[in-house]
């Protein structure tokens, strides 16, 4: 166990013990002292393929060993080449050209940036604005961190952070309304900034964290869609959680289930590279391309690593690995199993108010009055407690505070890695239930 100050890595919790991991095969994860975790959150929704893949590992390898880095202003590669190809084979029609960078952060930041220059090179440069909701999250870097809706966050990093305009998602489980309401919303909104002021709105086609794998009403990406499109405001859908084969389709905003949404950009990262590679990426379509081509002649995006050859490589490994063996397939079948126990086996009891998702990704919401769907106060430091208990019982979840009033609210995200099997999610709701039991007892 390292416990600050031990060692010298600046540990993000400063009064928790850390297991140093040794390795991790399938589902589970190996300690140091050799106890085993199952891996019910696939890390913060991370390892799509699960651990140990020897495959995507040694496919990765190769590529290090022929060439680990050139940049991008200088040369493409074949792993770039292979990994964009198969990648936009799978997006939407339209979109066509892939970008790949470190995070989803990064890709988040990059897809703000591109809708911004595309605005640019239209000779409207008065569009400077973007629309994301509240709650959501886009990642850490501060463009991304001020569009998302996480008042905690502001309050220590507010002085840096952007202006940006909100709308509310869609959360059922506090407020059900259909999608008009938010399609109303967001015209609203973008009415009352002036369209001719606006460049994007971006948001998660199923929330993660944020809001505990809330999906969207029916209709809302349709609706959302005929909104955008009237103002010329373009629609980035920031898949970086629920994207490459989570929720049982490659892309949630594609999913059969919830509707077609035909966003103009779409941001991928975690399970795009099953975590083998820190990777991420971005898919715009070719018909903006073709105006900057006519116009700037760039892509105004400039990081060391863009298109770096070992992050194309993990990409194209993993998505090899996903078609020959069916993962997303998988992810479908077995996640239709995962909602269906969790909510039969976590609904019933006492303190589990909600359970949402699709697919592979789902959210336990805990309540500290079931009928009144009153959270537990903030300073009780449930989730942190609930998530540690399961953690010494050898189970990995993730949580979230704060989704309930932007303060209160306690959750676990559960989501495992896409290969698990139907008996290895039942194994993990049936630890999950006996965690839940005995925490709240
Ligand atoms: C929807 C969404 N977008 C963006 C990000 C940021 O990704 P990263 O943490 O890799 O920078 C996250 C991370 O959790 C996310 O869930």
């Amino acid at each position: 166990m390292i416990r600050y100050p031990d060692g010298n890595v600046l540990l993000r919790n400063l009064d928790r013990s850390f297991p140093v991991v040794s390795h991790g095969e399938g589902v589970y994860l190996y300690d140091t002292d050799g106890k085993r975790y199952f891996d019910g959150s696939s890390g913060a929704l991370v390892a799509s393929l699960g651990h140990g893949n020897k495959v995507v590992a040694e496919a990765v390898g190769a590529q290090l060993a022929r060439v680990a880095y050139v940049n991008g202003m200088q040369f493409t590669s074949q792993a770039a080449e292979d990994a964009a190809k198969k990648l936009c084979a799978l997006a939407p029609k339209g979109l066509a050209r892939a970008a790949f960078l470190g995070s989803g952060s990064e890709a988040v930041e990059a897809a703000l940036k591109f809708a911004r220059q595309l605005c640019v090179e239209r000779a409207e440069g008065d569009r400077g604005k973007i629309v994301a909701r509240t709650p959501g999250y886009h990642g850490n870097t501060l463009f991304a961190l001020s569009a998302s809706g996480r008042p905690h966050y502001k309050k220590w990093f507010g002085p840096f952070l952007s202006e940006v305009l909100t709308i509310s998602a869609p959360y059922a489980y506090r407020g059900d309304y259909g999608a008009d309401h938010y399609a109303a919303e967001l015209d609203a909104r973008i009415k009352a900034a002036g369209p001719e002021t606006v460049c994007a709105f971006i948001f998660e086609p199923v929330i993660g964290s944020s809001a505990g794998a809330a999906t969207p009403p029916k209709g809302y990406f349709e609706a959302v869609r005929e909104v955008c499109t009237k103002h010329g405001v373009l629609i980035i859908a920031d898949e970086v959680l629920c994207g490459a084969g989570r929720t049982g389709s490659f892309f949630a905003s594609s999913h059969p289930d919830l509707g077609a949404l035909a966003p103009d950009i779409i941001v991928l990262g975690k399970g795009l590279s099953g975590g083998y590679v820190p990777t991420s990426a971005v898919i715009v379509r070719e018909d903006h391309l073709a105006e900057m081509k006519k116009g700037s002649g760039y892509f105004m995006h400039a990081q060391t690593y863009l298109h770096a050859p070992s992050m194309a490589a993990s990409v194209l490994a993993t998505l090899d690995y996903m078609q020959k063996h069916d993962v997303v397939g998988n992810a479908a079948r077995v996640g239709k199993v995962l909602q269906s126990e969790l909510r039969e086996r976590m609904l019933p009891l006492s303190k589990v108010g909600n359970v949402a998702g699709i697919g592979m990704l789902a959210g336990v919401e805990f309540v500290a009055d079931k009928a009144a769907k009153t959270p537990f106060a903030r300073k009780e430091k449930v989730v942190e407690r609930f998530v540690q208990a399961a953690f010494d019982a050898g189970l990995i979840v993730w949580p979230n505070t704060g989704h309930a009033d932007g303060t209160n609210g306690d959750l676990v995200m559960v989501g495992p890695p896409l290969i698990a099997s139907e008996p290895e999610v039942k194994a993990l709701v049936s630890l999950l239930a006996d965690v839940t039991k005995k925490f709240f007892s």
